[in-house]
Parts: structure tokens; sequence; C-alpha cells
């Protein structure tokens, strides 16, 4: 099979395309043909080096496609049958778990980081990891959809505990789980701002942002207290890091919640803390989701009343200048591979 792979980690030109033997499911296990494959910040990372990824590597942990074939003890499923992947491996037997809270497992893990993933036209899950894809939806979107749309839904409604008649503000808002997070609070019928660059300011305000702010031309902390009379957000939903940090303190109102999901600029951050208890803020953490959360939110995605943003759809043979692409920053929503 054709397959964007690595063997050693670096920049974006140690990706190439090779042919590899196509791989076979074992026990509870699945082999799907893949239609469309999504990248994320994750990829980037991984491509860079992470401490439990091992080489040659496949990137990719957002997969739609058909399953081709069936490992042992596998009933449910027919060969043919369209399908979307959940990203989040998990153990089922742990305490969390057993909670439903597959997001905290002990052994939590994630396709293409820390197993082959989907740049390849073959990429084998567990069996459980497939949830029914609706014919009217395309393999393009459904594959733009699973990672972003399950982070931003449990960093916001989960996590977050976002109501209706609140103010969000969302950072790096041309991201991947930035254009999902906006759809979602606004579907939360919450009020959101944003913050991004000059040239996605008029798509973000598109997608639903109703106060959106040029972060290359303004204090974004200062407009957001002049914009909410001296108050304030709610909720900021952030990964830009240690860039965003310490406006991300400033934008909040009194007793407001900073959901935290990653540190794309650096993860060692200041924080005074006399703000923290003063304003008595929240600082919560989110990661991926539950299995719950990942069938709620594409239930959403299936009806169109969420809808992945896609940037541009690409041959896999263009996987390094995706990598490069979502590099430099230059992507609005999803980076998609057609295998
Ligand atoms: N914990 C989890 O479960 C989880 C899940 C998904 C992602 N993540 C992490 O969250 C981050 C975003 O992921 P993604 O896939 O959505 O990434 P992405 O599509 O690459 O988007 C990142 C966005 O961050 C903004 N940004 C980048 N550099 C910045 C800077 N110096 N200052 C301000 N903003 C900057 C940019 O938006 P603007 O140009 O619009 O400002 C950019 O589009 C990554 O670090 C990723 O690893 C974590
Ligand atoms: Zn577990």
């Amino acid at each position: 099979m054709r397959a964007a792979v690595f063997y050693e980690f670096g920049g974006a030109d140690v990706v190439c395309i090779e042919d590899l033997p196509t791989p076979e499911p074992g026990p509870g296990e699945a082999l799907v043909q893949v239609k469309a494959a999504a990248l994320n910040h994750v990829d980037l990372w991984v491509r860079r080096g992470l401490p439990k990824t091992s080489l040659p590597h496949i990137g990719g942990a957002d997969i739609a496609g058909v399953v081709a074939a069936l490992g042992p003890g596998v009933s449910n499923l027919r060969p043919g049958a369209r399908v979307v992947v959940n990203p989040s491996l998990w153990c089922g037997r742990c305490e969390w778990c057993l909670r439903g809270e597959e997001s905290l497992c002990v052994d939590y893990r994630i396709v293409g980081e820390h197993t082959q993933g989907g740049f390849a036209e073959y990429v084998v899950v567990p069996a459980a990891n497939l949830y029914p894809l609706p014919d009217a939806v395309e393999y393009d979107a459904a594959a733009a959809a699973p990672l972003v749309f399950l982070t931003a839904w449990r960093g916001l409604i989960t996590r977050g505990r976002l109501r209706a008649g609140e103010d969000v503000l969302v950072t790096g808002a041309s991201g991947g789980v930035s254009t999902a997070a906006i759809q979602i609070a606004r579907h939360a019928g919450a009020r959101v701002f944003a913050v991004t660059t000059t040239e996605n300011v008029e798509r973000v305000r598109q997608l639903g942002a109703q106060f959106v702010y040029d972060r290359t031309a303004v204090d974004y902390a200062r407009q957001v207290w002049a914009d909410t009379a001296k108050r304030g957000v709610d909720l900021l939903f952030d990964s830009v890091g240690v860039a965003t940090w310490k406006s991300n303190l400033r934008a909040l109102a009194r007793g407001g919640r900073l959901v935290v999901y990653g540190a794309t600029t650096g993860p060692l951050a200041e924080t005074d803390l006399r703000r923290i208890f003063w304003n008595q803020l929240e600082i919560i953490g989110t990661t991926m989701s539950s299995r719950a959360e990942f069938e709620t939110v594409m239930e959403l995605v299936f009806r169109g009343e969420l809808r992945p943003v896609l940037d541009v759809v690409w041959p896999l043979e263009r996987a390094r200048d995706a990598h490069e692409r979502l590099e430099r920053g230059e992507q609005f929503g999803k980076i998609v591979l057609r295998p």
C-alpha cells in the first residue's frame, strides 16, 4: 500500500511516499481502506519526535473510509461499511475506563501517535473504534471532524460547563480545534469572542464569532474588557500556550474559567497567583474525549448542526506540503489528504 511514512524524526522533509506491506487485522481489529485522513497539530509534534512514537511511522489520527477486512472475533461489522474512526485508544479495564472516562485511561493512546495512522491506503484499528458513517456525509468532511470536534466538545461543554448566555473567548481561531469550538459555543447559546490574524478575521466572523480581534493589531485582553463593559469573559478556550497566557488571565471575568488543551507556543507560562485567588478563577485542563462525547458530537456533525471547516483537500502524495502548510500556520480549519 502507498503510505506517507517517516524513518527519522525531523522537519517536513522526513516525510516520504513509499510502498509498504498492507497490515493485517488481529483479534478484535479491523482493516480500513482509507478514503480521507486529516492532519492535526499532533502530527507535527509526532514528526518532530515524541517519546512513545516508534519508527518508521505513519501519522494520521483522523480517518474516514470503508471496512476492508475483519480480524478474528469481530461480528458487529461487515466489509464494505462506511466508517469514521474514533482516534482515542483506551484499555477498557482501569478505574477511569470503567467510569466511562476513556481519555483519562492509564494507558490512553491516540491513533497515528502511538500506533500507525491513516496517512496510507489502509490502516488497522480496534473494531470498537469504528463508528458508522451515514451515506449523506462525505469522507473528506467526516475525516476532518473527529479529533477537533471531540476535543472542543469535552473542553467547552463537559470540562468548561459552558451555558447559554455566557461569553466565551477562543484564541488561535483559525486552528482546527478552534474552528470547531466557535461553532460548538454558538450551538450552546454563548456569545463568542475570537482572536486570530488579519487575513482570517472575516472567515472567523462567518463561523459565528460576534467579536473578532486581530492579534497582530490590538491588545485583545484590553479590547475584550472594552466590549464587555469592563467585565471580561466567562470562559476562555486556549491552546496557544505561553504566548497568550497573560492576556488570557486578564480577559477573564471574576469567577471565570480558563480551559487549557494545548501549548503550541510553549508550556512554561508565568502566573500571578493573586489574580487567580482574588478573581476566583478556575484553570481547567482537558484532553480528547470519552467514547460517549465522541458519539454525541459526531451525531451533531452528521446532522449538519456542526460543520467541519475544510482548508484544502490534497492527494496523499502532497503529505509533505501539508505538514509545511500546517507548520507555517497558513491553514484555516482542516487539511485533508486522500490516498
Ligand atoms: N489536549 C488535547 O486533547 C488536544 C487536542 C487537539 C489539539 N491539541 C493541541 O492544541 C493545539 C492546537 O491544535 P490544532 O490541531 O487545532 O492546531 P492548528 O490547526 O495548527 O491551529 C493552531 C492555531 O494556533 C494559533 N497560533 C499559532 N501560533 C500562535 C502564536 N504565536 N500566537 C497566537 N496564536 C498562535 C494559530 O491561529 P491564529 O493564526 O488564528 O491566531 C493557529 O492556527 C496544538 O498544540 C495541539 O497539540 C490538544
Ligand atoms: Zn483504561
